[in-house]
């Protein structure tokens, strides 16, 4: 029988104890760890969280799976003077090699200084962590922070293995992100005909078991550059454009309710820029009715307890934007630092406004 707990007290001493637990976990006797991430320059997302809830402001979480996309993360970053979560999904880990990439993020923390701020914080994370596995080896090479993504199992299911995975990343300070509801769409290996909004009675129960540092939530969003069909959409009379359903913000304020102050993370939250798609469709594409999540709305998001939010889709768009348009007006082109350049600048370009403008995560270092 599951239990039901409905006090917001019972949950904070419970907390407590699952950090405790962790701490004194006898796991901890039998595991070398190889990396620290402390000593290469990375932060958890422990105190960065809290300053973004009590702040009112967003942590800005960017994939990355090359360098154009760590050198522009890195730049709109120390110019904004954000901080940053770098996240690294299975499809950057096949593409680019988990190593690799883990390396680059040490890099990433060496390059921030370089650019001058003396004290960067970045988070190494962990996107949609599909095992205990996969999220142990990714600690024991040095990421400070994993998401065990069990959102599409069966909810017991989901508490045991989220469970596991603080037990062994709280000996080390690493933090843990778990889910609950289902994105609609393809959420890596996981699929859903369509999304399944979090539970709000369930959430407490959640994050007491588990022990969970952040929970990330569905509430309308989800990955991709079509996250909504032409049918859910309104349209706009005076653009023509397509005009999604709003977010279920009466489900985020009955979360925020249960659990006050408690980091909630949106992923799927890149908002399908138009005129990316528009350049990209001038340019030799065929994006048809793409569409994303309008901007005022993961503000107001933002402002809420919401303090993560992770935006992949748009760098894509950025990136691929600038390539073609760069290769149309220079079909003579051939060196790829010729129309990396400008993808980069289009990238760090589009970071530097979802900072500023969006997630209000700029001067806070
Ligand atoms: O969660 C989805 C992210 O956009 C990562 O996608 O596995 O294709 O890199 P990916
Ligand atoms: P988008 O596809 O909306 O950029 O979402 C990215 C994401 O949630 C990564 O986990
Ligand atoms: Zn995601």
């Amino acid at each position: 029988m599951r239990l039901t707990i409905d006090s917001y007290d019972f949950f904070l001493v419970n907390h407590k104890k699952n950090r405790n637990f962790a701490k004194y976990s006898s796991i901890h006797k039998n595991t070398t760890i190889m990396v620290d991430y402390k000593k290469i320059g990375l932060v958890n997302t422990r105190e960065m969280f809290a300053k973004a809830v009590s702040g009112g402001y967003a942590i800005p979480a960017f994939n990355f799976n090359n360098m154009e996309q760590m050198q522009a993360i890195i730049q709109a970053a120390v110019e904004t003077k954000s901080p940053v979560i770098l996240q690294v999904s299975k499809g950057a880990r096949d593409y680019a090699n988990q190593t690799l990439l883990r390396y680059m993020a040490e890099g990433a923390v060496e390059y921030a200084k370089e650019l001058g701020c003396a004290k960067p914080q970045i988070v190494l994370h962990l996107d949609h962590g599909d095992s205990f596995e996969t999220c142990k080896s990714c600690i024991d090479m040095g990421f400070s922070s994993v998401m065990i993504d069990g959102s599409s199992l069966p909810y017991d299911e989901n508490v045991a293995v989220t469970r596991k995975v603080v037990e062994y990343a709280h000996q080390f300070d690493v933090t843990v992100e778990g889910e609950l509801g289902v994105l609609a769409g393809v959420e890596d290996e996981v699929s859903a005909a369509e999304s399944h909004y979090t539970k709000p009675e369930e959430v407490i129960d959640f994050v007491t078991k588990t022990g969970v540092d952040s929970l990330a939530i569905s509430i309308g969003t989800s990955h991709g550059a079509y996250k909504f069909t032409p049918a859910q959409c309104t349209v706009d009379p005076a653009t023509g454009r397509l005009v999604p359903p709003p977010l279920a913000f009466d489900v985020l304020e009955a979360i925020e309710k249960k659990l006050p102050g408690f980091p909630i993370v949106l992923h799927g939250s890149s908002s399908v820029p138009q005129d990316e798609v528009d350049t990209i469709n001038a340019n030799g594409g065929a994006l048809k009715a793409a569409v994303g999540i309008p901007e005022e709305q993961l503000r107001k998001a933002a402002k809420s307890a919401v303090c993560k939010i992770n935006i992949d889709s748009d760098s894509r768009l950025a990136m691929t934007a600038a390539i073609r348009k760069h290769l149309a007006e220079h079909p003579d082109h051939f060196d790829p630092r010729q129309y990396l350049k400008p993808a980069r600048e289009s990238m760090k370009k589009m970071y530097i406004h979802k900072i500023v403008n969006v997630l209000g995560s700029n001067d806070k270092l």
